[in-house]
């Protein structure tokens, strides 16, 4: 069964083939109205569920669009809407929603229920954030460098600065699949999740953990970060002020490449992991990210239900 769940667990093949189809549909549609679709709709009769644990503005309307534009049909729920809220198990949900629907995808505080959701459903299950990856964020901001740069990600040079967080576990496994270099900026008692460095580790990819922001991003092709608190998580003072020197400013992306390109999966917070002029400057492409996560879904759609 073709789910999305890491990118640690999909090859290199695929991954490759998910962005070259990316690529390909946004540079078909240019210039359509968002809601029509692309002209060979794929997905025409197929229904995509999706429910979230957690809010969401971009995975929420992307997915819903991309479905739309392929030619089928989205269902969107809160948890708390289904009897999930009220102890239904994640398997027997998944038994259910495997009955009805093509695909499903979940935004969820739990990995395991994810991982209990693809076990059951019958039908592929997409990640779309959990405590310990976001995969799809991850393919649209490789898809947003190679539309940039003009160039595969392999051979790139990516710095992380922050928390080791959700993002930082899905670039370690990006990085470790796709071949390119990702330092990780990140201090003591913040790191990456220690099973997806070890699997990185173990498939030889040119990853290092930090423990200065100069040094991350010295000569980075891009520069990418992420708030200091993720979603579920309270604002801890100590936290806070271990990840400030972390902080990426004007001062410190010009250690960066000249041309390097800076990063953020959004929602951001100015003057915490980021300063406005940075995230407002010229080489923020955070905009062209969050669009680029419509059209990576589409192609991760397709690759599930054996369309690409
Ligand atoms: N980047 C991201 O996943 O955004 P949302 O939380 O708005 O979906
Ligand atoms: N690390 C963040 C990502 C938000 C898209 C969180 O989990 O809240």
């Amino acid at each position: 069964m073709p789910h999305f769940l890491d990118l640690a667990s999909v090859t290199a093949p695929a991954l490759r083939a998910i962005l070259d189809e990316a690529h390909r549909r946004k540079a078909a549609r240019r210039g359509l109205p968002k809601g029509t679709p692309d002209s060979d709709a794929p997905l025409a009769g197929h229904t995509l569920a999706m429910f979230f644990e957690k809010p969401s503005t971009r995975t929420r309307f992307s997915f819903d669009m991309a479905m739309r534009q392929l030619g089928g049909t989205s269902i969107v729920t809160s948890a708390g809407e289904m009897q999930l809220g009220r102890g239904e198990t994640v398997a027997d949900t998944a038994r259910v929603l495997g009955r009805m629907v093509d695909a499903v995808m979940i935004r969820t505080n739990s990995h395991a229920t994810l991982e209990g959701l693809a076990e059951n459903a019958g039908v592929p299950v997409i990640n779309a954030l959990t405590d310990i990856s976001h995969p799809c964020q991850v393919m649209a901001d490789i898809m947003t460098y190679e539309e940039v740069a003009g160039l595969p990600v392999a051979g790139s040079c990516w710095a992380y600065l922050g928390d080791g967080n959700n993002m930082a576990n899905s670039l370690i496994e990006a990085a470790s699949v796709l071949r390119f270099d990702l330092r990780l900026g990140v201090p003591h008692g913040y790191d990456p999740d220690q099973a997806v460095m070890a699997t990185a580790g173990c498939r030889g990819g040119a990853i290092d953990l930090v423990r200065s922001a100069a040094a991350a991003v010295d000569g980075a092709d891009v520069v990418v970060t992420d708030t200091w608190v993720s979603m579920g998580q309270t604002e801890a003072r100590d936290k806070i002020a271990a990840l400030q020197p972390f902080q990426v400013t004007a001062a410190l992306l010009a250690k960066a490449s000249p041309n390097a390109l800076f990063l953020h999966c959004l929602p951001a917070h100015r003057g915490e992991e980021v300063t406005a002029e940075v995230i407002d400057g010229p080489q923020s492409r955070v905009w062209d990210e969050a669009e680029n996560r419509l059209h990576i879904q589409k192609a991760i759609l397709l690759w599930c239900l054996g369309k690409l």
